[in-house]
């Protein structure tokens, strides 16, 4: 028998998040900025969001959150987001993210969010302390995307568990309350070389802003020459360049920075190691080096600029959280309305 559950037939939706805590580095500007901005490029319907809701599940120094929230405004615009096209916002301004995430606690089981391993890493071994915040973080992920309707999640591989989890919600939700096809069933769009950047030091552990070594990462605020001393620094092996993606494999060192030359020049890895193969890390290096100063060297004077005006990233904002919220508020009488609330 076929299936004949009706399924979500709304208009395509682009939307992904960023926490507004600390500098931002290589990884996201390749997992997820970077195709933010191909994706508005190509014309999508995009809302970009500051989730400083999802901030504080962790202890965040008093006063800096207005500070960086610009920035990471900043960054997305520096990286050719264009709020006229695309809305740029901040989570907390829009409530149908915390009375969603509050509907959608009522819909996740206990043993979906157990399950969460970025919990596990995060709290740690004391994890009987962590905020109750930090454990239900993936289910506001999930009110996030949803009370837009959106259909695309741009992110890195880190936030793979998090879609699915945010899909076994919707689905959950349109099942458990009569109406099929309510959510869409959220894609996460994770493909191409930087979806998952390694730090520069230990090709098994993702690039991340809390790694105590700066030496690890490259920050989107580094200028040319820290960029290439870190790279010159990098972690590699003593054999030279193989020829072929097989050849990469033992060698995670390796298979990231051919991964970053490919992300950034826009190659795949199989073109990269065409053109490197045999050759040392003495040539390579240098040229990884060029290729990531050219490519984030006008991003970095953008987001500098850009930052000198914090009454201009203000009115960014200000208009995204009128249009996000124009564009969630009927989503969530909808949702008010299947669920039976009085008044809805
Ligand atoms: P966050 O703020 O930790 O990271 C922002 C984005 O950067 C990606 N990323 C990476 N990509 C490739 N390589 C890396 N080393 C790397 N490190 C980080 C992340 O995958 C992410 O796309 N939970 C999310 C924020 C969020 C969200 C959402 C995302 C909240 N609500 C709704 C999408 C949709 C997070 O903490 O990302």
């Amino acid at each position: 028998m076929t299936d004949t559950t009706p399924t979500y037939s709304g208009p395509m939706r682009v939307f992904s998040g960023v926490q507004p805590t600390g500098n931002l580095h290589l990884g996201n500007y390749l997992g997820a900025l970077k195709k933010f901005a191909d994706l508005q490029k190509a014309g999508h319907d995009c809302l970009f969001c500051v989730v400083d809701l999802h901030a504080i599940t962790l202890p965040v120094e008093k006063g800096a959150l207005v500070s960086q929230t610009r920035q990471i405004a900043a960054a997305f615009m520096a990286a050719g987001v264009d709020p006229a096209k695309s809305v740029i916002f901040p989570q907390s301004a829009v409530l149908a993210h915390a009375e969603l995430a509050w509907i959608f606690n009522c819909v996740a089981r206990m043993g979906w969010v157990e399950r969460m391993t970025q919990f596990k890493d995060k709290a740690g071994k004391d994890a009987e302390r962590a905020s109750v915040g930090l454990f239900t973080y993936p289910v506001l992920q999930a009110a996030d995307i949803l009370a837009y309707k959106a259909t695309h999640v741009p992110v890195g591989e880190d936030q793979k568990q998090h879609l699915e989890l945010s899909r076994d919600i919707a689905e959950r939700f349109n099942r458990e309350y009569g109406a099929p096809g309510f959510f869409p069933l959220p894609e996460p769009m994770i493909q191409g070389p930087g979806a998952r950047i390694m730090s520069l030091k230990d090709g098994t552990k993702k690039m991340s802003k809390s790694d105590p070594s700066d030496l690890s990462r490259i920050n989107l605020i580094d200028d040319a020459d820290a960029i290439a001393n870190k790279i010159k620094r990098a972690k590699t092996d003593a054999e030279p360049i193989p020829g072929t993606v097989e050849g990469l494999e033992g060698r995670p060192e390796v298979a990231n920075l051919v991964g970053i030359y490919a992300a950034l020049s826009g190659q795949t890895a199989t073109s990269v190691l065409a053109e490197f193969e045999g050759k040392g890390f003495g040539a390579f290096k240098p040229a990884l080096a060029e290729v990531t100063v050219a490519h984030l060297a006008p991003i970095t004077a953008r987001y500098r600029e850009l930052l000198a005006d914090p009454e201009g990233i203000d009115r960014v904002l200000a208009d995204g959280a009128e249009r996000a919220r124009a564009v969630s508020e009927p989503v969530m009488q909808d949702v008010r309305r299947t669920v039976g609330f009085w008044g809805a």
